[in-house]
């Protein structure tokens, strides 16, 4: 059966380490991050946006995901990211999976509130986790577009009553960093960061991490960040491989041999986030 990840996020806080969540969209990506995972003995989190389960389906992702975890004898999380239809986090909480990210952070206060409040009901009662966001990162996830202008750091105080109003397990922090890669690095929050971890005791989550250098990634898990999400670079170090292998092989057809150069090219970067994360051992 698939896992939450209320228990892991909580020891990680507590231990101060991180659970890397990377995000996958086939199944070669999958590999790669199990593979790595285990090799490392890390905890993961797979993470896939609606995109993503459209792009694989849900039930042939649940099967994979639960196939690869057993004929590698380890436990992994499947993981829902930046969910925001209710209906379609219930049809996917029926095909058995139990780590949910519900994201209102677009929405005015209370009704992020109100419908954050509606999705951790449904996820209790089925035994999943819920994590949520309070603030909003720019830049774009898939199909999730949000423009420098409108994005805003988590407010300390909201975020304390955002947490206990909604029984979240997990809270999702904007402190300056964006979706995708960034044109300059963002000079992180910090302040807001030691605030809000002061004030809130569950586990904090940093959306963006691609382009955040490991020092400052390292800095935000000492201050209570225990989940980091990973996709952009993991997609450039992919894409990246395959053009060069076409560019050297430009008769190269055969799957085995791309897909190989590709994986082997993301490995490098899982293997990297699992040790800014601290993770590695902790499996
Ligand atoms: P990056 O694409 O910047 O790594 O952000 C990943 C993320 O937050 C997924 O939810
Ligand atoms: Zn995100
Ligand atoms: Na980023």
């Amino acid at each position: 059966p698939l896992m939450n990840s209320k228990y892991l996020l909580e020891r990680a806080r507590k231990e101060g380490f991180a659970v890397p969540a990377f995000n996958i969209h086939n199944l070669e990506t999958l590999q790669v991050v199990l593979d790595t995972a285990k090799e490392m003995q890390s905890p993961v989190i797979i993470a896939g946006t609606p995109g993503t389960y459209k792009h694989t389906g849900v039930s042939e992702l649940v099967s994979m995901m639960e196939s690869a975890c057993a004929s590698r004898n380890m436990r992994a999380i499947l993981h829902l990211d930046h969910h925001q239809d209710i209906p379609d986090i219930a049809a996917k909480l029926n095909a058995g999976i139990r780590s949910v990210m519900y994201d209102g952070s677009h929405f005015p206060f209370e009704e992020n509130v109100a419908n954050t409040l509606k999705v951790a009901q449904l996820c209790h009662e089925m035994g999943a986790s819920l994590e949520a966001e309070l603030g909003m990162l720019g830049g774009q996830e898939d199909d999730l577009i949000i423009d420098a202008a409108s994005a805003c750091l988590t407010d300390p105080d909201a975020a304390v009553e955002f947490v206990s109003r909604t029984g979240i397990d997990s809270l999702a922090v904007a402190i300056g960093t964006a979706h995708g890669m960034y044109k300059s690095v963002p000079k992180l929050a910090y302040p807001i960061l030691e605030k809000i971890a002061a004030k809130v005791s569950i586990p904090l989550v940093l959306h963006g991490a691609s382009g955040i250098p490991d020092e400052d990634i390292r800095k935000c898990i000492s201050m209570g960040i225990a989940k980091v999400n990973v996709a952009t670079e993991l997609k450039i170090g992919f894409a990246g491989a395959l053009k060069h292998y076409f560019e050297v092989h430009p008769e190269g057809n055969d799957p085995r041999d791309y897909m190989a150069v590709a994986k082997q090219a993301m490995r490098e970067i899982v293997l990297s986030k699992i040790n800014v994360c601290g993770s590695a051992g902790k499996s």
